[in-house]
Formats: structure tokens, C-alpha cells, sequence
């Protein structure tokens, strides 16, 4: 369903560069898939999207069709995994049958307050998403909401929707306590890997998002990488070339597009990459452009400074919506010469262009093309970005499971808060 090209790298990477680091390639393989690496009792979405029931799809469509008749808009509450991956989907695909609004991904009273005025006139369902059911962002924003919706002495049971442990932490407490309606996320998938699960499926369904494609597309994916062979698997090929390019000093990826739909996609990848990656000292920084507004800005740097920095470019064969160039008789600013093209000819002349100038300048790069914006694709490139991620999180000897440097700020945050005093 999507494919990958390596032809700028010529020069970059030598074909015995690759062979060298296929015995890495295989160990990770097997510590993936025998479950024996480091982190591997979070594993669990390497085989989730066959893994998942139809039934349940079914039960969330069900879910849908009753949350949409109540409701106008939803209000997604989480932060991280339990965040990124949702806005994602809903941004690349397009408005769905419910908008939807996010809380708990930051803690300005603004953007709360703001939010809080435009549900005013508003029936909307609230997702609650936390994995450990404690992160103070969400908490924080949820307790603010619930207490707007009880001013409004609504029924709330019929307004909230948990997604949380199935035993532990806060918000499962507050679940069983209130009654409210809860999904459990399984034990063995990390945050940023959720996506897949009740997690990001809860939300997206009740948005109007077509789950069982995406989930079929995922599907393809699990099936598609499952070889550990580097001319058959575009994506441990992926996993293997940036971890030749991080070893030849290119410390920096940048994930650029020239679709904005892709904005939020490339914020899932960068939290994916960053917090799978960056540990003991090691770990390519996950970076993004969108283009071509940050040609505007970002392009002299890509083009002139450090070489530390390869790039991946991801393309779409075929938009929505096609939009043409009139001729103008006059031709005052001297555009005819682009007359009768559409706007796609020239956003992907702009992008060959791009991709062979960053070459030229020492940038080294590979374009994912995804072929189409809809769900399966999306569902595709998600589990290719995740089995991609693993393998390349074991070949550069991390866990790519783990996150323990996200709690140091925390610890300091509670002490100056006074938490437990
Ligand atoms: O990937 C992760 O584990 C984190 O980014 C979490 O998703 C994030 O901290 C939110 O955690 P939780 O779902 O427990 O509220």
C-alpha cells in the first residue's frame, strides 16, 4: 500500500554499510517477535491489529451510531499516546461526523477557558483517555470539565466516556465509582504504540472515523513486515538505513511533507522516535518540517547548515480534490507558464525538486510514499512508523519501550506544587 525509496542516499550509504548491519537486523527480529528483548512485556502491538475482534469493531460502530444522535461535538481528554495518534487521524483524514476538541494536552488556562466557552451551547460526549489513569495534565482538565457539565446538571453518565486500566490508577477509580462507561487499554501496549487499541479506536469511532479500515490497513502492514529480509521489508530496510545514517553522524531525522494534513502525523512520529530512542545517550532527534511553508524559513538550514541531518519525505500519489491554474490574459505576474496545471503538478514538482536540491547540499533522503489519505493507508503507515521503530530502537541496543526520562520533570513539578505535603 505505500512505498519507500531510497535513491538519495547514493553516496551516503554503501550496499555493504546495509549487509553489515543484518545480523543486528535478525537479533531484532527475533527479540521482537520471540519476545525476548529488552522491554518485551510491551510488545503486545506487534501482532494487535490481527489480533483485534470484529466484534468489537461492530460494538464501537454501535457506540458510534448512539454517542452521534446525543451528541454534537466530542472533547478528547489525554496527553502523549493518549493524545497524539487521535488528533492525528482525525486531522489527516478530514471532518468526520462529530468535530472534535482536545483537552488535557496542555495546561493553559486559556486554551481551557476557550474551550470551555465554545461547549457552552454545545451537547458534547467526553473522552477521558490515561493509560496509568494519574497524569496530572488530563486529570487536571478533566476535573475542570466534569465540574462544567455537573453545573449544567447534566446526566453525566450518559456525557463520559473512560479509557483507562482495566485496574489501576485514578480515573479506573473514578470510572467504577461514577458508573461511567470504560474501555480498558491492554497492559502490554505502551502509550505512543496505542493508537491501535481502545485508545485511539474509542475516540475515532465515536468521531465517525471508518476504524475497520483502518484497522484493516494495519492488518496489511502486520503481514507485509513480518520477513526479516531487507530487499522484501521496506521497513526494517527503513529501521536499518537511519541507523547507518545516525552511525555516520547524521544525529538529526527530519520527517517532512507538503501536506498539511500530514502536521499531526508527524507529531505522533516525532513522540514515537523521540521517546523509543533517545536514551542512554543515544537516539536520532526526531524533527519535522511542513512544507513548502518551512521552505520559507527552515530551507536555508536544511540546505546550508551542519550536515548532521538526513531527511524523509512523505508523499501522497493522490488528493482528494484537484485544483487548476487559470490562464490570465494579461499574465501581469508571469504565471501562465504554470496555466491549466493543477496544484498537485506543482506541489510534487516542488517536492523532487526539494529532494534532489537537500541531496546535492549533503542532506541525504527517502521518501514513504503513501498513496492515498484514507484510513487504510493511514492504518498502514502507523504500524510500518511502530514495527520500524522497534526495530530500530534494538538495533541502536535501546529499549524502545520504556520512557524513564519523562519523570524527572514530573518529580520536580509535584515538589513545587507540594504534592504530598
Ligand atoms: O508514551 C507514553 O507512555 C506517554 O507519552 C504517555 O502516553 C503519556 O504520558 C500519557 O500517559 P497516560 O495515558 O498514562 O495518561
Amino acid at each position: 500500500m505505500i512505498t519507500f525509496n531510497s535513491d538519495n542516499l547514493k553516496g551516503f550509504v554503501a550496499p555493504q554499510e546495509l549487509e553489515a548491519l543484518m545480523p543486528a537486523v535478525r537479533a531484532a527480529h527475533e527479540n521482537l517477535h520471540q519476545s525476548k528483548g529488552k522491554g518485551c512485556e510491551f510488545t503486545g502491538w506487534l501482532d494487535l491489529p490481527s489480533r483485534i475482534p470484529d466484534v468489537f469493531i461492530n460494538e464501537l460502530s454501535s457506540l458510534a451510531q448512539e454517542v452521534q444522535m446525543n451528541s454534537d461535538c466530542l472533547v478528547s481528554i489525554g496527553i502523549g499516546g493518549s493524545y497524539l495518534g487521535i488528533r492525528a487521524t482525525v486531522e489527516f483524514l478530514g471532518a468526520g461526523k462529530l468535530p472534535v476538541y482536545y483537552a488535557g494536552h496542555n495546561i493553559s488556562s486559556d486554551y481551557l477557558y476557550q474551550l470551555l466557552e465554545t461547549l457552552k451551547d454545545k451537547r458534547p460526549t467526553i473522552v477521558v483517555i490515561s493509560k496509568s489513569g494519574t497524569t496530572t495534565e488530563p486529570a487536571i482538565a478533566f476535573r475542570v470539565i466534569k465540574r462544567f457539565l455537573e453545573s449544567r446538571e447534566e446526566d453525566l453518565k450518559k456525557r463520559i466516556i473512560c479509557v483507562t486500566d482495566e485496574k489501576k490508577g485514578a480515573l479506573r477509580k473514578i470510572a467504577d465509582k461514577e458508573g461511567y462507561r470504560a474501555f480498558v487499554i491492554p497492559d502490554n501496549v505502551g502509550g505512543r504504540y496505542s493508537v491501535l487499541t481502545t485508545v485511539g479506536l474509542v475516540p475515532l469511532a465515536l468521531s465517525g472515523v471508518d476504524i475497520r479500515s483502518l484497522v484493516d490497513g494495519a492488518r496489511r502492514a502486520e503481514a507485509e513486515y513480518a520477513v526479516c529480509d531487507l530487499e522484501k521489508n521496506n521497513c526494517y530496510r527503513y529501521a536499518a538505513l537511519r541507523n547507518v545514517l545516525y552511525s555516520k553522524g547524521k544525529k538529526i531525522e527530519v520527517l517532512s511533507s507538503f501536506y498539511p494534513q500530514v502536521f499531526y502525523v508527524a507529531e505522533w512520529f516525532k513522540q514515537l522516535f523521540g521517546e523509543s530512542e533517545g536514551k542512554e545517550g543515544r537516539g536520532i532527534f526526531p524533527a519535522s518540517l511542513s512544507l513548502s511553508a518551512d521552505l520559507h524559513s527552515m530551507g536555508q538550514w536544511m540546505q546550508e547548515a551542519e550536515r548532521t541531518v538526513f531527511e524523509t519525505f512523505l508523499q501522497i500519489d493522490k488528493p482528494h480534490h484537484e485544483v487548476i491554474i487559470p490562464q490570465d490574459r494579461e499574465n501581469i505576474d508571469g504565471f501562465n507558464y504554470v496555466a491549466g496545471k493543477s496544484f498537485d503538478f506543482v506541489n510534487k514538482k516542488a517536492y523532487e525538486a526539494t529532494a534532489a536540491a537537500h541531496f546535492e547540499g549533503g542532506v541525504p533522503n527517502m521518501t514513504i510514499n503513501l498513496g492515498k489519505t484514507d484510513a487504510a493507508h493511514l492504518g498502514h503507515l502507523y504500524y510500518f512508523f511502530e514495527k520500524a521503530c522497534g526495530i530500530s530502537g534494538y538495533i541502536l541496543g535501546v529499549n524502545p519501550f520504556d520512557q524513564p526520562g519523562v519523570e524527572a520533570y514530573k518529580k520536580k513539578m509535584f515538589a513545587l506544587l507540594g504534592k504530598g505535603q
